[in-house]
């Protein structure tokens, strides 16, 4: 595709920005990117998580030959792990020089969100310390405009529309990071995990996560000011919404970070989207090292999904279990893919390898999802 001079310069300048080593993030695109795409009818969505800036990233090239009509970033955008601003941008530089990430630039509208590595540090919450300059970094590289909310409320959520009414799609981008109280972790003895779970295979016992349940009804991600727009958002009108969430929505596995850890949340989400009357809507969530689909339709308005799709370069020695998992796990380099057939009414939920070939497949109708 070729580029309009503004677009090309842009790209050329974030290219120069990202050959020197300073504390500003290259910005890659202008303010308002994804704005100029509202008027768009959405068909295929990809989407994806866990890119860490050292490697390689040629699966960029299977995502970018599938030709998606807009790219959810859904978090480990980069692997930050610091208190240091010099070193967050210099990471930010690296994923900007990436050929592939450059070239989905060029062609597709992107949104994004952050989790804990790109907010600041492993497992991260609201006590992370160099979190105000963790998001002007973040609206900066991601182009948010200089009035955007995102850099002063109390936390980086957003929410967009996109296409005419009939064919309207929503994106839901809520922050697990910024207000999250802290998580609840297993005991150990004193010991660190590391340790602890080397002790435990040792012995030949289980080795869940670090974390447990919390519940304690007051423990939150998402935060009260974040909890009254969201329950907004759900109330505006569209067909199809896509839930992109940093974080596992379903997956019933506490001993790593997931919705299940944070019980009011979690139960308070299904619940707006039946007070809200909030048809349509699918999770898409990242974090995890491998691919997987999710459902869950006991007490909840409809049957929800939840593809997860990580890593873009990750991948996890382990699968921890998942009672909601439908089929099997993909446990490779993987993207993931919401094709919208508007005519029949239906979405096709994907989780796609490296080579951009379909490993998870699942077809929902939209009359499924409507709050009865
Ligand atoms: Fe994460």
């Amino acid at each position: 595709m070729s580029l309009k001079p503004s677009r090309r310069e842009a790209i050329a300048g974030a290219a120069a920005v990202a050959a020197t080593a300073c504390t500003t993030a290259p910005q890659l695109a202008p303010a308002g990117d994804i704005h100029r795409a509202g008027g768009r009818t959405l068909s295929r969505i990809a989407f994806g998580s866990c890119a860490k800036q050292s490697k390689d990233q040629p699966i960029w090239d299977a995502i970018n030959a599938a030709k998606p009509d807009l790219f959810i970033f859904l978090g480990d955008n980069i692997y930050a792990d610091t208190r240091d601003p010099k070193v967050m941008a210099d990471k930010y530089a690296m994923l900007a020089a990436k050929p592939g990430f450059q070239k989905l630039r060029e062609t597709t509208p992107v949104c994004a969100i952050w989790d804990d590595h790109d907010y600041g540090e492993d497992d991260a919450g609201a006590d992370y310390p160099m979190k105000d300059e963790s998001r002007r970094q973040f609206c900066d590289f991601w182009g948010e405009a200089a009035d955007s909310p995102r850099r002063t409320r109390d936390g980086i959520y957003a929410a967009h529309m996109f296409g005419p009414g009939g064919q309207r799609v929503q994106v839901i981008l809520p922050d697990l990071r910024w207000n999250r109280t802290p998580i609840r972790k297993l005991d150990l003895g004193g010991k660190t995990y590391a340790a602890w779970s080397a002790e435990q295979k040792a012995a030949g016992k289980p080795v869940p996560g670090p974390y447990e349940r919390e519940p304690d009804l007051a423990a939150t991600m998402l935060g009260e000011p974040q909890w009254t727009w969201l329950e907004e958002q759900l109330r505006q009108p569209a067909d199809v919404r896509i839930f992109g969430s940093s974080l596992q929505v379903l997956a019933d596995f506490a001993g790593w970070e997931g919705w299940v850890n944070y019980a009011r949340d979690h139960q308070r989400l299904f619940a707006a989207i039946r007070e809200a009357n909030a048809n349509g809507l699918v999770c898409i969530s990242g974090d995890t090292h491998y691919g997987e689909l999710s459902m869950l339709d006991l007490n909840t308005p409809y049957p929800i999904w939840d593809v997860t799709s990580s890593g873009l370069t990750e991948v996890w020695p382990v699968l921890p279990p998942n009672a909601l998992r439908v089929g099997d796990a993909w446990r490779e380099n993987n993207f993931g893919l919401i094709d919208i057939d508007w005519a029949k009414r239906e979405l096709v939920l994907q989780v796609c390898d490296a080579m951009g070939a379909a490993r998870i497949s699942q077809r929902v109708g939209l009359d499924t999802l409507m709050v009865g």
